[in-house]
Parts: structure tokens; C-alpha cells; sequence
């Protein structure tokens, strides 16, 4: 079969446009901010308006495309490639095949939450384990085109062991930025095995992103966080994906965590641009989730309607998202406002117990994922998700990023010591913690006759 690696006509051109004063230009400067304003730059396709993409021939393009062997059509991100910046040829590309992540059904949580159509898309089954590899195949694709040698990020795990692969992939040097002690060892050894230069700096993840864009103004190295734009516009293709595997027809939810909130924006934008390229008819409501520990975006909306970003010493357990300084709220108050989202928090205890929940479906994710199922169970109760509409959970990482907490929670030691160690007690039904035993059958038979009990 030869490769189907045809694009279609008229929509390779790009530009970058900064979100708060609307400035276009061919090129960016290195830290990806506006140079008149300061503010964040998205990219945009000029061309669109006058010669946009026809819809039916993009799905059909997508769709043959499965059918092809080429490196670049077997990425569930580059197959989607005419609504993303263009490449000079294919074998550009750096791609470890990411995207083409499963749809589930989640019965159990469904009857939990008593939505019957509810889904997760589960971008934990990515090469590294997380979302992050969508975003990270085209900017550092775009940093080699660009000629770096070097590229570098901060980090609470999953960017730095994403843009290390790549890195690696590429042939680029990686340097990472890592808060000392508050990321999961599982993150942080990828990052070692895949070469990169890590170091773990005594501070938080806002710490480590301050200093990143610090030194990319004076080193040459290329700035892979999700502050760059090309990250967001391969983050698009979650969406994309989605929406082929439902047949084009829209979900009335999307739910994602929130954290630097790139990953909400990137989701949002994707929605938007469907929408006015006729690829679907109307926009589901995209509704973002943070931790009540690191809820700068929910205190944005409530105290400041959404006006000017109110940060918050972060804390929580779900690692990932403990960010207090998120870099692209106003893209993520653009896509709430544009889409009819909420936004929810939820506490520690809701996101361990979501978590084991989605474990018990047998489908493992990192506890910033677990945040949407405790979020969506908030926002059945105050009305904004109906029983009968349809939702699909973003599940952002996999299980295996942070077995201890996994650990923890099952052993029983997750709360100890702290204020919500009796409030945790009611989620000992959920709890399998591991049994040590003689090497005996009788020892053994004795556990199966207890577990029925
Ligand atoms: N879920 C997981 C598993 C994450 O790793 C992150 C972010 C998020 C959700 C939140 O996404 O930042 O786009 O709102 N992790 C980043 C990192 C910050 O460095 O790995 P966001």
C-alpha cells in the first residue's frame, strides 16, 4: 500500500497571534511572548478564512490515512496533519507514534455517577505515558527545524519525561527543571533514562517555570513548555481523535484537569476550529477540574471573574497538576467562556477515591486524571451535567506514573497523620491493599474464602 500522505490544499500557512492585543507575526521570540504586550502567542491559519478546508475531504483524508504504512500517517497526532503547522516533507517529523488513544465505556462509574453515556479518553496510553507526547512531537519537531541543539522545560513529571523522549528521538539534547522531591520517581527516571540534564531545583513547579524563561532568553535552548505554541497545537489532536471515534458527533461534556491549564486551551481551541471548519455542528461544553489544593483558576473565576489571575501557594497529592501560577489561564478562561464550561475543584479525598474507582473499571490513571470523574460527580449534583447527556473524562496519564500513591492509598497510609486521616476511613471499601502470606495453600484458599465474604 503507498503511503497516503497528500495534504489538503490551502491551509499550510501560519502565523502567531498574541491573545491579548491580537498582534500577528511570521516569527516568535524565544520565550513565545507577544513583543509588544508580553502576553501568550497562539497560531493561527490566515489562510483559513478565504480557502479554508473542505470538511468532508478532511474526514475522508483522516480516514484513508489509517490505511497507510508511512511513519507519519501511523502518528495519531501527524495524520491530522492539514490542521497543524506544515512540515517541509514527512520524514521530518520526530514521532514515537503517539496519539491513537483508546474511547472507553466506564459502566461502573456511569452508575456511579448516574450519567449512563459516560467515556474517558485515555492519553495515559501514550509512549510515555501521558497526553503530553501529542504536544511534544510537534514542537520538538519544530525546535529541530529551527535548529536547536538544545531544548529545556519545567516540569511536574510528565512534560519532562515527554520532551526527553523526543528529545532523544530527535537527536537534541534536553535539559529539566524539576521541583526537588515533589514529582514521582517513575516521571523523573524517565527523564534519566531517556538522557536527559535534570535538575531538581529547591523550589516549586512555578519556581522552575520562572527560571526557564529566565535562561531561554539568554542560552540557546528552546523552550518546550507549554507556554510554546506548537505544544497546544498537537494537544489539538486529542480533540480531533475524539470527535472521529464518535463519528463526528459531538459530546454535550469534555472534562480535563487543570493545571499550567495548556492542555484545556489546546482542547478548546481544537473545538472551536472544528466547529468553524464544519467539522462538527456545535461545541461541546469544555469544563475544567483542579485540585482544591491548587485551585488558581477556580479563585480566578469566582473572585476575579476571570479578569486577572489569582495564584495560590499550590498543594496536593495529584503531583502533576500542584501548580499555583498557571501560564495559560486566559487561554483557559477564553475556552470556558467560549464553550459554556465550568470549572470545579475537589479535594484530596474525592480525587483518591475517583481514582480507585476508575481503577476498579481496570483502567489505570495518575490522580491529576482521577480529578474529572470527583469533578464530574460535583457537577452532577449542582445540575450543570444532566443524567441523560453524554461525557468524556480526559484521562491524562497512566497509572503506573505514581505507584505510590496507588500504594499508598490500598496500604491504608495515603492520609496518615494528617487532618483528613478519619474522613479517609470511608473509603477503606475501595481499598485492596496487598496481603503477605505463608507459602501455603491452605494460607492462600483461607484469603480467596475472606475476599468473597
Ligand atoms: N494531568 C497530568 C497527568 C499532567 O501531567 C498535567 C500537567 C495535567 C493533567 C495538567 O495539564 O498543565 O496542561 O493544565 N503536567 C505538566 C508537567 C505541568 O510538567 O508534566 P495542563
Amino acid at each position: 500500500m503507498p503511503p497516503l500522505t497528500t495534504p489538503a490544499p490551502g491551509v499550510r500557512k501560519m502565523a502567531f497571534r498574541c491573545i491579548a492585543c491580537g498582534d500577528l507575526s511570521d516569527s516568535a521570540s524565544k520565550n513565545f511572548r507577544c513583543l509588544h504586550c508580553g502576553d501568550l502567542l497562539e497560531i493561527t491559519y490566515p489562510r483559513w478564512k478565504e480557502a479554508g478546508p473542505e470538511a468532508a475531504k478532511l474526514k475522508s483524508t483522516w480516514r484513508n490515512r489509517r490505511l497507510s504504512s508511512s511513519a507519519i500517517d501511523l502518528s495519531g497526532v501527524w495524520r491530522f496533519r492539514d490542521l497543524l503547522p506544515a512540515l517541509g516533507s514527512d520524514d521530518q517529523a520526530i514521532t514515537l507514534r503517539e496519539g491513537n488513544t483508546p474511547l472507553y465505556e466506564l459502566p461502573q462509574c456511569a452508575r456511579i455517577t448516574g450519567v449512563p453515556r459516560l467515556f474517558a479518553k485515555h492519553q495515559g496510553l501514550n509512549p510515555t505515558g501521558s497526553f503530553k507526547d501529542a504536544g511534544m512531537t510537534v514542537a520538538a519537531t519544530f525546535a529541530r527545524l529551527a535548529g536547536f541543539r538544545w531544548v529545556a522545560c519545567a516540569s511536574t513529571g510528565n512534560t519532562s519525561a515527554s520532551m526527553a523522549a523526543y528529545a532523544a528521538r530527535g537527536g537534541m539534547r534536553s535539559l529539566v527543571l524539576v521541583p526537588e522531591g515533589k514529582i514521582s520517581w517513575s516521571k523523573l527516571s524517565q527523564a534519566l533514562d531517556y538522557g536527559a540534564v535534570t535538575c531538581q531545583l529547591r523550589t516549586d513547579f512555578d519556581g522552575c517555570l520562572r527560571l526557564l524563561q529566565e535562561l531561554v532568553l539568554r542560552a540557546p535552548v528552546y523552550q518546550l513548555n507549554s507556554i510554546n505554541p506548537f505544544r497546544l497545537e498537537g494537544q489539538k489532536t486529542l480533540a480531533l481523535e475524539l470527535l472521529e471515534q464518535l463519528d463526528w458527533q459531538p459530546p454535550d461534556h469534555i472534562i480535563v484537569p487543570g493545571g499550567n491549564l495548556g492542555n484545556s486551551s489546546a482542547i478548546g481551541k481544537a473545538l472551536i476550529e472544528m466547529r468553524d471548519l464544519g467539522l462538527i455542528s456545535r461545541l461541546p461544553k469544555l469544563s475544567i477540574i483542579q485540585a482544591e489544593g491548587a485551585n488558581a483558576l477556580v479563585r480566578t473565576l469566582h473572585e476575579a471573574a476571570g479578569k486577572r489571575l489569582i495564584s495560590v501557594q499550590a498543594e496536593t497529592r495529584a503531583t502533576a497538576i500542584r501548580i499555583g501560577n498557571p501560564a495559560s489561564w486566559k487561554k483557559a478562561v477564553h475556552v470556558l467562556e467560549a464553550t459554556g464550561g465550568a470549572c470545579e475543584q475537589v479535594t484530596e479525598i474525592e480525587i483518591a477515591q475517583a481514582k480507585a474507582e476508575i481503577g476498579a473499571e481496570g483502567i489505570g490513571c495518575e490522580p491529576a486524571s482521577a480529578v474529572t470523574l470527583a469533578g464530574l460527580k460535583k457537577l452532577v449534583k449542582r445540575g450543570f451535567v444532566k443524567r441523560e447527556e453524554s461525557v468524556v473524562l480526559v484521562l491524562t496519564g497512566n497509572l503506573l506514573k505514581d505507584p505510590d500513591f496507588t500504594m499508598g492509598f490500598h496500604r491504608g497510609d495515603l492520609f496518615k497523620g494528617t487532618a483528613d486521616e478519619s474522613a479517609s476511613a470511608a473509603l477503606n471499601p475501595l481499598r485492596r491493599p496487598p496481603i503477605v502470606l505463608d507459602a501455603t495453600l491452605d494460607a492462600v484458599m483461607r484469603a480467596l474464602d475472606q475476599a468473597e465474604e
